[in-house]
Formats: C-alpha cells, structure tokens, sequence
C-alpha cells in the first residue's frame, strides 16, 4: 500500500490545487507545508519583529501553538486559538517567508510537526523539502516545475482581482523566492533523487493531476 506521496516543486507551480486533488481521488489526507512557513511569517508581522532578528523569530515561533487542518475543501489553521487562514496569501507574507523559512530552528519547529502529521495514515505532502528532508522514505516522490514566465502568468490569473501587484513585480516575488528556497544552507529547495519531474508549462491542471495518478496506481 502506498501512504505517503510528496509533492515539491518551485512557488507558484501548481503544487497545493493539485496536491490537494491528487489527496481527494487517493482519499488520502493533504498537507500544504507551505502554510506553515506562511503562519510563522504572520506571527513575525504580527509581533513586529525585524526580519533580521532570527533570535525573536525563533523564540515567537516555537512559543506559539499551530494547529494545522486540511480537508479536501479547506484549510484552517489556528495560531493560540485564532484562525489566520484567510491572512497568509498576502503580498507581505509573500515578501518576508522565504527569510523566515530559511531558519533552522524554525525549520526543525515545523518539521517535526509535519512529520507526527504524516505518521498518524495516508497523506499527500506538498512543499519544498518533503521528497528530500520531510518524508525521504515517501512511496511517491514527485516534483512539479514550470517556467517562471508561466509561474508568474498562474499565479497573476489567481490574484488580480485582490492585488495591486502588476505582472512584473508578482514575477520578481517568485524569482526572488525560488532564489532564497534554492539557496539556502538548510533544506533548500531541490530535486530529490528519486523523484519523478513533472514539467508543467504545456499540461493544463487535469492532464497534471491525471499523470500522477497514473504514477501513484502503477
Ligand atoms: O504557494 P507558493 O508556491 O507561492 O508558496 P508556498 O508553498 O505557500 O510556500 C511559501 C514559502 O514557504 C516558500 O517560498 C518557502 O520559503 C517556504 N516553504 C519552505 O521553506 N518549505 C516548505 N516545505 C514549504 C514552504
């Protein structure tokens, strides 16, 4: 039986909306990591903490209680209590994350959540280290990747009803994010070894999820 299928790839590369039904055909639980980093960020703006104090990052993060929820509809996530889901898609999330997220107690902080998440049945976990750090003995490891270009056109389609961010500068965040994830000293963004890569520029979001359905149920 296969339980544990991780899904990394760059930002903006389709991994939560197909992970997420790629999880429901399986009827496997879904895990969007990328939440996570997103919610420690929130609690960097909230307690206005200057993104170069990794002291007080760290010791806001690993004091505050994230409860993490994934259906196949919908995610909640509860920080002490208050759910701050509807507040981690914006463009100052989107700036400070990847500075946040390349701390390493931070990192531990998180995964080690992730993986009691992953221990307790069948998950579909997406993010960026899961194949390579989170879940390295994952039954399935795939990695999405697509063009910049096509990245930054998705994910302009997704938000410019609610942003003021042209085109340009939304392919600037992700650039400058793929950057740091990539570079970064602890995890970094990469393709795991045993990885199937799934480039995603010329398959629309079924053709994607169809092929690592296909993948899975070989
Ligand atoms: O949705 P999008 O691809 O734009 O980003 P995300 O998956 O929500 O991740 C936001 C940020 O969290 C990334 O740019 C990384 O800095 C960080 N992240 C990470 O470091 N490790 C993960 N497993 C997931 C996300």
């Amino acid at each position: 039986m296969k339980s544990q299928i991780s899904i990394d790839g760059p930002a903006a590369s389709g991994k939560t909306s197909i992970g997420r039904k790629v999880s429901s055909h399986l009827k496997f639980r879904f895990l969007d990591t990328g939440l996570m980093y997103r919610a420690a960020t929130w609690i960097v703006i909230k307690n206005n903490i200057n993104i170069d104090n990794e002291f007080e990052i760290i010791s806001s993060v690993t004091n505050s209680n994230f409860s993490i929820n994934s259906t196949i509809k919908e995610d909640s996530l509860f920080i002490d209590n208050y759910n701050v889901i509807s507040e981690l898609r914006t463009s100052e999330i989107d700036k400070y994350v990847s500075q946040v997220s390349k701390i390493a107690k931070v990192r531990e902080t998180l995964v080690n959540q992730q993986r009691s998440i992953a221990a307790s049945g069948n998950i579909v976990m997406v993010g960026r280290d899961i194949g390579s750090v989170v879940l390295p003995n994952a039954d399935i490891k795939i990695y999405l990747d697509a063009s910049l270009e096509i990245r930054a056109k998705r994910r302009f389609e997704e938000v410019k009803g609610s942003t003021k961010l042209s085109f340009k500068e939304i392919k600037q965040d992700l650039e400058k994010r793929d950057i740091i994830d990539s570079n970064r000293k602890i995890s970094p963004l990469t393709i795991p070894e045993d990885a199937t890569v799934v480039n995603t520029d010329n398959l629309t979001i079924s053709q994607v999820i169809e092929k690592i359905i296909s993948i899975v149920e070989i």
